[in-house]
């Protein structure tokens, strides 16, 4: 019972992101969904099962992409999250497991509960769906935030090698509007410097705030990035990436 009001009042999503996305996904997240649903898209693992973290309701996913998989096991602790996704998909989707665990924030710095998760589940691509970025939001004490973003900056993508692997996470918002709305694609991850300034042009000015999701991916591979308004006055720097199971670059 505890467990399930916390997922409610979950600051990375509950109530207030399910009631966002009422209000806010037909229209304002369309955009961004559009974008993110062509770089699902390019990336067409070829499994037919697929792990998403975070999935919430599924609101900026698509149901083309999810029909290519025959089985989509769904991590998200929000209850209310898999109910609605498995609600919005339960016709494109053959298979839909729901997964409540918490794999990143209660297991103190161990990999072990994620690992065996994935083992359990070996034949499967991974999509982190918009999770990353949440994660200092999860934790309220600034050390425990400090050593576990580290401790995931150094563990995530080993977890992941061997698979195909994709993920789109905030790197910055801010509640100024953009300048640019156009993706942006580059052959390694952008710096911050690079990415205000092509959103928000050379004198962009005022607070971004920083998602802390710099660390995860090595800097050499294929990155889109793209702007997700996410209500009226917040705009999210969303970076996109994948990798393959073979740990070469992919486009
Ligand atoms: C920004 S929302 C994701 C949006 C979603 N992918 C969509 O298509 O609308 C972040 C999600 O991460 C979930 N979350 C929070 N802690 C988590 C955890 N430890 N593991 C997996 N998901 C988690 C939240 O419940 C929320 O649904």
């Amino acid at each position: 019972m505890f467990r399930l009001l916390r997922a409610l009042i979950n600051p990375a999503g509950g109530l207030r992101y399910h009631l966002r996305a009422m209000l806010y996904s037909p229209v304002l997240w369309r955009g961004f969904r559009k974008n993110i649903g062509a770089w699902l898209e390019r990336w067409n693992p070829p499994e037919h099962r697929l792990i998403i973290i975070g999935q919430s309701g599924g609101y900026i996913l698509n149901k083309t992409f999810l029909s290519r998989f025959q089985h989509i096991i769904a991590v998200d602790p929000d209850l209310l999250a898999a109910l609605i996704f498995a609600a919005r998909f339960r016709r494109t989707c053959q298979h839909i497991t729901i997964v409540t665990e918490d794999f990143f924030i209660t297991p103190e710095y161990s990999v072990a509960p994620l690992q065996d998760f994935l083992a359990k589940y070996g034949a499967a691509a991974v999509l982190l769906s918009n999770f990353l970025g949440q994660i200092p939001f999860l934790i309220t004490d600034d050390e425990r935030r400090r050593q576990l973003i580290l401790f995931w900056h150094t563990h995530l993508v080993h977890l992941l090698a061997g698979r195909n692997w994709a993920s789109f996470h905030d790197r910055y918002s801010s509640n100024q509007r953009p300048t640019q709305w156009r993706t942006l694609q580059t052959e390694c991850r952008c710096s911050a410097e690079t990415l205000i300034r092509y959103f928000y042009g050379k004198n962009a000015g005022g607070t971004f705030i920083d998602h802390e999701t710099e660390g995860y991916f090595p800097n050499i591979l294929f990155y889109e990035y793209s702007v997700w308004q996410l209500t009226p006055r917040n705009y999210h720097l969303i970076e996109a990436v994948y990798g393959e199971k073979s740990g070469q670059r992919t486009q």
